[in-house]
């Protein structure tokens, strides 16, 4: 594929090459931040949103001082090199096809599509046209991911046994049309399927309850990975729900090497290193054996914890230089089609696991009138 030069001037061409031509398709909740960060980024130029609501692509294009459009095929008539497609996930192949197939890059958010049928066909026109690809996994952007990932380029390999993970918020009433493993989970799996090199899970048990929508809004999946040597098994314990009264998105990797707690929220993140505590380690492992009381010992105490070291970028706009960065080089992004694909077969694999038991427990209104008769007649409990 050709590659556009890079530029380094804001909104002119100079001698490293032209501004890059970007656009919006769906410029709601997710899609206003996409034509922000393109409106202020150098070497960028947007040229227009689309949104099949006249009021909304009018309001954020007057924001933005770019055109409304609406039809994806007016930006092809424009002519552009990338665009963010941040319609609601169901949209995603009829918004994002035309552009493909006629070449042009583009970013679509998370999750790639509702199916894995459709995140394939989406894949093949990209395939087919050889136009750059990236999924808006941004949580790989989060700053505490950066600084993990930075961190693991250059120190001893964690190589994960077990990672636990908990994401759960207050129902907002967004995304209602999916379950909560595509809305929230799919995030997770995102860097779970990341730490595991792109391999999917051999084993996967789920439990899910739809309780507001028709789809699962809390869901906690266990994931078996069997790895070539020298990484081996792992398991990935991971917890989603909409329906919580607090907001946590927290990760624990314990692994060969050293124990990691992320917390996305909170933007911290510490780090247990095996050889670090070495030394303190076989002390104790020694006075254990001599049966000396250690109960005094504070464990916090004892181990060397190291915080990761965190900027604060803003991970839209790293997400979307990353993406740009593809389009100028021609390069693969990181998350290509496949990583979006591998992504949301495994989110479907996670939804059929949890569906399977259903039928036993769906809380139909005569279940529920059942259930309700048995608690009022004390037989409950
Ligand atoms: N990365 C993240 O953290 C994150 C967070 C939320 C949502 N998302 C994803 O972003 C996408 C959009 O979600 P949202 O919450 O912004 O939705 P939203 O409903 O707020 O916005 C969608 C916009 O698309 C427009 N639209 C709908 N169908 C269209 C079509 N066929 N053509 C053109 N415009 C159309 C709507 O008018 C609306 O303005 C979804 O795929 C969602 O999963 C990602």
């Amino acid at each position: 594929m050709a590659s556009i030069p890079h530029e380094n001037g804001r909104g002119s061409a100079n001698a490293h090459g032209r501004r890059l031509r970007c656009a919006v398709v769906g410029v709601g909740r997710m899609g206003q931040h996409h034509a922000r960060v393109y409106r202020n980024l150098p070497g960028c130029e947007l040229v227009g949103v689309v949104d099949a609501s006249p009021g909304r692509r009018d309001e954020i294009a007057a924001k933005f001082e770019t055109r409304a459009l609406d039809h994806v095929g007016r930006l092809l008539d424009l002519g552009v090199d990338a665009v963010s497609v941040a319609v609601p996930t169901t949209f995603h192949a009829e918004a994002a096809g035309p552009l493909l197939e006629r070449g042009v890059a583009c970013l679509i958010e998370k999750p790639l599509a509702g199916t894995a049928e459709e995140a394939e066909a989406i894949k093949r026109i990209a395939d087919r046209s050889g136009a750059v690809l990236m999924v808006g996994h941004i949580e790989r952007y989060n700053p505490i991911m950066r600084a993990l990932r930075k961190e693991q380029a250059t120190g001893v390999p964690i190589v994960p046994r077990f990672i636990e993970v908990h994401r759960v918020s207050p129902m907002t009433f967004r995304s209602v049309d999916v379950s909560v493993v595509l809305d929230m989970m799919i995030h997770d799996l995102d860097v779970v399927l990341m730490l595991m090199g792109g391999h999917e899970p051999e084993e996967i048990q789920a439990s899910g309850v739809p309780v507001i929508t028709e789809h699962e809004d809390f869901c906690n999946a266990r994931l078996t990975f069997r790895r070539p040597e020298p990484y081996g098994v792992c398991v990935a314990n991971i917890t989603a729900s909409r329906l919580a009264l607090k907001t946590e998105r927290v990760t624990r990797i314990t692994g060969e090497n050293a124990y990691v707690k992320i917390d996305y929220a909170a933007k911290s993140g510490t780090v247990i290193r095996r050889m670090a505590n070495e030394l303190q380690m076989r002390e104790v492992r020694e006075q254990l054996r001599r049966g000396i009381d250690l109960t005094s010992l504070k464990w916090s105490e004892l181990v060397n914890i190291e915080n990761l070291q965190i900027d604060d970028g803003e991970p839209i706009v790293k997400e979307i230089e990353a993406f740009l960065d593809a389009v100028r080089t021609g390069a693969r992004p990181e998350i290509d089609a496949r990583a979006g694909l591998v992504n949301v077969r495994t989110a479907e694999r996670i939804i059929a696991a949890a569906r399977k038991e259903w039928k036993d427990y769906r809380l139909t209104e005569g279940w529920q009138r059942q259930l309700m008769g048995a608690w009022e007649s004390g037989e409950g409990e």
